[in-house]
């Protein structure tokens, strides 16, 4: 870019002088290993749980109901309140540590809150790779959760201030797509662990360790992102590391901004009381919602039991480890294709046609095993056992390409600056707290529901859907400070929650519009003799 320091880019948005730094590169790399982080932890538990030798350790009732002919439902075979706790305890404890994330993030900066993640991520791994008991074991996940709440909090605030504008919405889905690596990393280990007698568990538990290492190592190799250090006072500091970052020495106008935008920040006194305002409802109500329907897709029962609802419709205990290694990669592959795609053909069209294609999948895998699945006996054919898969992956890969990245994507580009991080916070608790209550209850919905359940999360598809049609607006390419008059201003039914936006600001254009209006006509009657300064 000419040597300016600002230049517009082609979505409209200001962009500032930066070359693409080995610094920036490795940085991305290194943070986004807490993406990598969460995903293993969510792919992993299911496998683990499908494992006898796990079974038997810690939840023997359940493992004694897996090899019991004569049960009466085969779908409640792993009904059980402290199987669900394993899963999602994780879920809750992140929930909780979100809360505090937001202030060490503020207050101690994105890399410390990092290493602070990184710092539970490891001593969750060695709880749970050791452990001798229930407690441990829950004890270690709830670690790990806390480990999620800090990173999830500031892995992508870090992300997106250490990034130049243009590749900055990439970097966002960059995120999503290591949370799919992750998922798929512990498919694959858990389908090579459970060939290991004994303590291939304790193996999958164990192998978490690599990502947190490599978080743990990064927090301590990378700097903090100037927006951090300018916003603790420390604005030498800033400057020098957004020289070294852009990798050009002229960062005067970024610098001011970010000084400005901080300076603006902290007058914000009560962001939380500020998202409660009438205009600034429309983005909230559509975060608050996206993350619901996101959990409510039924996504999370095939991340973390995709192996154990295999097993209970009738596949061996390694077809089904396999199988969800498959609906992993199909995660990892369409998450692609949603980063090559959502600018093109925007979010709205991406979520109306998931929502169609998770519709028919559910219904169709619904419809299958209610006529296929006995109560007592495990007769799915191979040829639809086949089938069931090929619907699972349709309806994962939908989600990738949608619900997946967009949840998040979504809210994090229509909160105006003054809410932003606010909005984040509530984003991710709402996404945890409905995390946790699908990783608590699915087993047990299961085992009530039977083949309904599928029927269950079709219904919420189709809800979401119309939720879509109606009031998701389009943000494609619409630059972040212009939503309000570009998006929610012609929004039919939005435009009416901005009626209280800026009055002091839109009064005070609309009356030097009119004077301005008025000169004209005053000096067309009067020729040049007179003249009118509106600035006087
Ligand atoms: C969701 C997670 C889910 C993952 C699956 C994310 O967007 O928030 O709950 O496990 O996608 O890829």
């Amino acid at each position: 870019m000419a040597g300016g320091g600002l230049a517009t880019s082609a979505a409209g948005e200001k962009e500032f002088e930066a070359k693409i730094t080995p610094i920036v590169i490795i940085s991305c790399i290194m943070a986004a290993t807490g993406g990598l982080m969460f995903g293993y932890d969510v792919g992993v538990s299911g496998g683990v749980t499908s494992m006898d030798d796990f079974l038997k350790k810690f939840f023997p009732s359940v493992y004694e109901k897996t090899q019991d002919p004569g049960l009466n439902s085969n779908y409640c075979k792993y009904d059980d309140q402290g199987l669900q706790l394993f899963t999602s305890s994780l879920y809750l404890a992140g929930l909780t540590a979100t809360f505090f994330a937001s202030y060490t993030t503020r207050k101690l900066g994105r890399r410390l809150t990092m290493l602070i993640a990184g710092f539970f991520f490891i001593v969750g791994v060695v709880l749970n790779a050791s452990a001798q008991d229930l407690v441990m074991l829950i004890l270690g996940r709830i670690l790990l959760g806390c480990g999620v709440g800090f990173a999830n909090q500031a892995v992508p605030v870090f992300l997106s201030e250490i990034a130049p504008t243009r590749i900055r919405g990439g970097l966002n889905i960059l995120f999503q797509l290591n949370v799919t690596l992750g998922i798929l990393f512990a498919n694959l280990i858990n389908y090579g662990t459970s060939k290991i007698k004994g303590w291939g568990w304790r193996l999958s538990l164990g192998l978490a360790g690599v990502p947190a290492g490599l978080l743990t190592v990064g927090a301590l190799l990378v700097v903090d992102t100037p927006n951090s250090l300018i916003e603790r006072g420390r604005l030498d500091e800033g400057k020098a590391v957004l020289k070294r970052i852009r990798g050009v020495e002229n960062v005067e106008p970024e610098f001011m901004e970010l000084v400005e935008a901080s300076r603006i920040a902290k007058e914000v006194k009560h962001p939380f009381r500020n998202l409660l305002m009438r205009r600034n409802r429309p983005p909230l109500v559509i975060a608050v919602a996206l993350q619901i329907f996101q959990q409510f897709t039924g996504i999370n029962a095939i991340m973390f039991y995709a192996p154990v609802l295999f097993d209970t419709v009738g596949f061996g205990s390694d077809a089904a480890l396999y199988s969800a290694v498959i609906t992993g990669a199909v995660n990892v592959a369409s998450t692609v294709v949603s980063i090559y795609s959502v600018d093109k053909l925007g979010r709205r069209m991406l979520l109306l046609e998931a929502g169609i294609q998770m519709f028919l999948s559910q219904t169709i895998v619904a419809i299958i095993l209610g006529v296929k699945v006995k109560d007592h006996s495990n007769n799915l054919g191979h040829g639809y056992a086949i089938f069931v898969v090929v619907l699972v992956c349709t309806f994962v890969s939908a989600f990738a390409w949608s619900w997946g990245p967009l949840g998040w994507l979504i809210p994090s580009e229509t909160f105006p600056l003054e809410t932003r991080s606010a909005g984040q916070s509530v984003t991710v608790c709402i996404n945890l707290l409905f995390t946790f209550v699908i990783a608590q209850a699915f087993l047990s919905m299961l085992c009530h529901f039977k083949f309904g359940i599928f029927l269950f999360f079709s219904s919420w598809v189709l809800v979401m859907s119309v939720f879509v049609l109606f009031l998701v607006p389009e943000t494609k390419n619409v630059p972040i400070e212009e939503m309000k008059e570009r998006v929610w201003n012609k929004h039919w039914f939005w435009k009416r929650f901005m009626d209280d936006y800026d009055h002091t600001v839109n009064d005070e254009k609309n009356y030097r519009e009119a004077i301005s209006q008025f000169i004209k006509k005053l000096t067309n009657k009067c020729g040049m003799n007179c003249s009118f300064n509106l600035d006087c």
